[in-house]
This record gives structure tokens, sequence and C-alpha cells, in this order.
């Protein structure tokens, strides 16, 4: 079959960036054989410096550079120091934007100018990162659908969960009364290690270990990430227009392990639970520590789990949950965006 190139601009080589190479690394000759595409690094950025190149750079030695501690811009004849994001992307002739650039829920930046640039530059997006859309996601998708390009973040909310595609796609059919998620894996492990008897210090430490933890890791424990999740699903699952600012959040600082015991001895456990309830013609949103019962869906997820579960009216209970030892789902469901993007004839979503 001959294979389409297609021309990837990165941002963020970090714990997802640098496993959506391996993959993609790893799994070239599948891609092109299944897909008929070939995926070409046309430029890459971190916060030190990026790279770029017409004929495309080698993927395993950006891996090496990025585990040995190094930058974009530590690639030889190819880097530079001090180059921004925004800066590789308008040198860069790519025809996808990967955004894996850290979090921030003030003004969504540097993600929020990444995706603009290159939607205006005439780039489909690929975002794990929340902010842009958490922060503006009906904005991002009128730039995207005015400039005739896709948006999509199906890693944006429970990583490998398939929460967004399950959602827009499985359900578009439904009315979702109400959806409950857990959405924020360290928030859910450090529960779950509370139970075991480590202490907040050493199992938050656990989970910044194992790469699940944001770069800010208050966003996880205060429950600010699972409400940016719980954002996008309202607004492309359930076609509401919430924002941030709507969703009443408590995050898991005030539970102690002598809660979660007690939870336990009546047969519960405690979920950082994220919820969307229909009210009216709207939804009201939560994110709370919240106390199930055994019969609960997401009731029995290991420490490594998220999950989420769709109240439907035509489909009755929807439910859906992942493990993420480490960020690979995450970025596989990156990779999965990607070939969305360009395989004739799948799915095209959102
Ligand atoms: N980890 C997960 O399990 C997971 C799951 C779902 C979604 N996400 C989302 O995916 C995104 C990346 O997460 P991560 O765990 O990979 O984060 P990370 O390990 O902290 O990596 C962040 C990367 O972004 C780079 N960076 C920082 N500031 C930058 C800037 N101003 N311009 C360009 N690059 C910049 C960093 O550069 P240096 O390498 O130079 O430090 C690093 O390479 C986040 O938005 C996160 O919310 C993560």
């Amino acid at each position: 079959m001959a294979s389409e190139p297609v021309r990837i601009a990165l941002v963020g080589l970090g714990n997802v960036g640098r496993r959506v190479l391996t993959i993609l690394d790893e799994k070239r000759s599948l891609y092109r054989e299944r897909f008929g595409l070939e995926f070409v690094l046309a430029g890459v950025a971190d916060s030190r410096g990026a790279a770029w190149s017409a004929e495309g750079l080698d993927l395993r030695r950006m891996v090496s550079i990025k585990e040995a501690g190094g930058s974009a811009a530590d690639y030889i004849g190819l880097g530079q120091r001090g180059v921004s994001g925004l800066d590789m992307l308008r040198h860069c002739q790519a025809d996808v934007l990967v955004e894996a650039s850290p979090v921030n829920l003030a003004d969504g930046e540097p993600a929020m100018s990444h995706i603009r640039a290159a939607l205006e530059r005439g780039m489909h997006v690929v975002t794990a990162n929340k902010g842009p859309l958490a922060l503006a996601y009906p904005e991002v998708m009128a730039l995207a659908r005015e400039r005739g390009r896709r948006v999509l973040f199906s890693a944006t909310v429970g990583g490998g969960l398939p929460a967004v595609n399950v959602g827009v796609r499985d359900l578009c059919h439904a009315r979702v009364e109400r959806i409950e998620g857990v959405l924020n894996l360290t928030s859910h492990s450090i529960l779950a290690r509370l139970a075991q008897g480590y202490t907040f210090q050493e199992a938050l430490a656990m989970a910044q270990r194992d790469g699940h933890a944001e770069a800010d890791p208050d966003l996880d424990v205060d429950g600010w990430d699972a409400a940016n999740k719980l954002v996008i699903l309202a607004n492309a699952v359930l076609g509401y227009p919430a924002r941030l600012s709507e969703v009443r959040v408590a995050g898991i600082r005030g539970i102690s392990a002598k809660m979660i015991q007690h939870a336990r001895q009546r047969g519960n456990v405690i979920l950082l639970l994220a919820v969307a309830e229909r009210r009216g013609d709207g939804y009201h949103l939560s994110v709370q520590p919240t106390e199930v019962g055994a019969e609960h869906p997401l009731a029995r997820l290991t420490p490594v789990q998220m999950g989420v579960v769709y109240y439907t009216d035509t489909n009755g209970i929807v439910a859906a949950t992942v493990d993420e030892v480490d960020p690979i789902p995450t970025a596989g469901a990156v990779v999965r965006d990607l070939i969305t993007l360009y395989r004739e004839g799948l799915w095209s979503g959102i």
C-alpha cells in the first residue's frame, strides 16, 4: 500500500510526548501496513528549545535525548536553544500539532497559543493538554470550524479511558441523564494508598514516580484536574457549554485513612467522583469525595484504574474503565486521534 506522510509537530516531550514518539517508532510498520500512514516528526519543542526538519527528525534519537535529561535543542545540527514552541510552529511544515505541554488553568498558555497558531496555519490539532478546552472549548472548536480543521482530544479525559469517544460516538442517539467518573488517577491512587497505610506525601510521591501527576500536583489533589475533564465531557458529550467556574469542586485533602476505613466497615468506598447531572435544560457539575456502595459500577476500581459511567435513556448504564499503570495508554489515545484524523473511512467524530 502506498503510504501517506503525516507530518507532526509535537510540543511537550515529557511523560506523554516521549511515549507518543516511542509508539510511533515501534509501530511504524503496523501503521504503514494497516492504515497506509507514515508519521513524520516535522518538529518538536520543549521548555528549553526546539528542533525541526522538512525531512523529519529521528524518533528514537529524540526519545534518547529526552531520556538522558536533554532538550529538543540538543538534537545535533537541527536543535536550537531558547526557541519556543510557537516559533517552532511558525518554522516547521506540519499537518498536525500534538499538544502535550503542562496544563495552565489561569489562561491555558502556552497551549492556547500553540493551538490557535496551528489552526491558523491550517494544521489539525490533537491535544492531551486539557487547559485550552476546559477554559475555552466553544471558542477553540469555533476556530477549528472556521479554518476547516479538526481538534481531537480523546486523551484529555482519563488518558486511555475511551470516555470521550464512547460518549460522543456510541451514545450519540441517547439522552445522557448523568455522568459519573473517577477521572483523576493521582487522587484516586492516593485514596487507595492512604487506606493501605501510606502517608499523603508518600502516596503523592508514588503517583509522581509513575508519571500520572500533573506538573502542578495541586491540580490533582484539589479536584481541578477532574473538574477540567468534566467540563470537556459536558461540552463534547452533553452539548452543554459548561465553564470551569460553575463546577462545585472539593479535593481529597480532607480525607483521612480513618474515614476510608470507616467507609470500608460499612461496605463502601470513598471516590473522588466527578458528576454531571441533568437539571432542567442544563446540567449541574460537581467534583467531590463521595462514599459509594459496593454495587456502584466504579466501586471496584483498583488504585491504577479510572472509570466513567453514563446513565442514559435508551442504553441504560454504560461503563468503561482503564488501567493506567503508566502514561502509555494516554500516549496511545493521542496516536488513536492521529490515526482517526487521517484514516479514510474511520469514524470522523467530533
Ligand atoms: N501524564 C499523564 O498521565 C497524562 C494523562 C492525560 C493527559 N496528560 C496531559 O498531557 C500533558 C503533558 O503531560 P506530561 O505528564 O507529559 O507532562 P510533563 O512530563 O511535565 O512534560 C511536559 C513537557 O512539556 C514541556 N514544556 C513545559 N513548558 C513548556 C513550554 N512553555 N513550551 C514548550 N514545552 C514546554 C516540558 O519541557 P522539558 O522537557 O524541557 O521540561 C516537558 O517536555 C499535560 O497537559 C497533561 O495534563 C497527562
